[in-house]
């Protein structure tokens, strides 16, 4: 019997302001685009901004339905909009903010399981790593080098044998 460990890195701020020129704005757009989440059941807002190599920013916000299961996340929504928008350019990085509807202030949230399996698919398919920002925890503002962090023991095309 063996055991393998894996180590994951993330650069932790605990201050907005410490945070590069680029993450700041993209902050920013990601929490502003809170503001336009369609999320009547749950109302937990969540919004995304994804940076491109061509410098444009694409935004998601969930989209909720009265079929539960019919709705999608923010970031599935947000990378599905940059894959039809842009499909030749990379990502560079992409930024995750929630906030409830009832209170401005933005909460912690990290990329449930299928959108992380999405955002895996993106970094993968441009052979270029995707860094992402969430607040990971009260006042912790993560910083992930690649989604690959996110998932480990990924599921990929690679997985198929094809
Ligand atoms: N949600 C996202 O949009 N992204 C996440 O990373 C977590 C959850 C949405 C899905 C649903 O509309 C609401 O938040 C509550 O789960």
């Amino acid at each position: 019997m063996t055991i393998k460990k894996w180590e994951m890195q993330i650069e932790i701020h605990t201050d907005l302001q410490t945070l590069s020129s680029e993450w700041k704005k993209l902050w920013e757009v990601a929490s502003k685009a809170c503001e336009k989440a369609y999320a009547p059941y749950s109302n937990f807002w969540v919004g995304v901004a994804i940076l491109l190599e061509n410098n444009e920013i694409i935004e998601g916000v969930n989209q909720e339905n009265a079929a539960y299961p019919s709705g999608l996340c923010a970031e599935r929504v947000g990378l599905f909009s940059a894959g039809i928008q842009f499909p030749n350019q990379k990502i560079k990085m992409m930024a995750v903010a929630a906030r409830r509807s009832d209170n401005p202030q933005i909460i912690p949230v990290t990329p449930c399981g299928a959108c992380r399996q999405v955002m895996i698919e993106f970094e993968n398919k441009q052979k270029n790593p995707i860094q992402v920002l969430f607040q990971g925890a009260e006042n912790q503002y993560y910083i992930l080098e690649t989604v690959s962090n996110l998932l480990p023991l990924q599921f990929n095309a690679t997985s198929l044998g094809i």
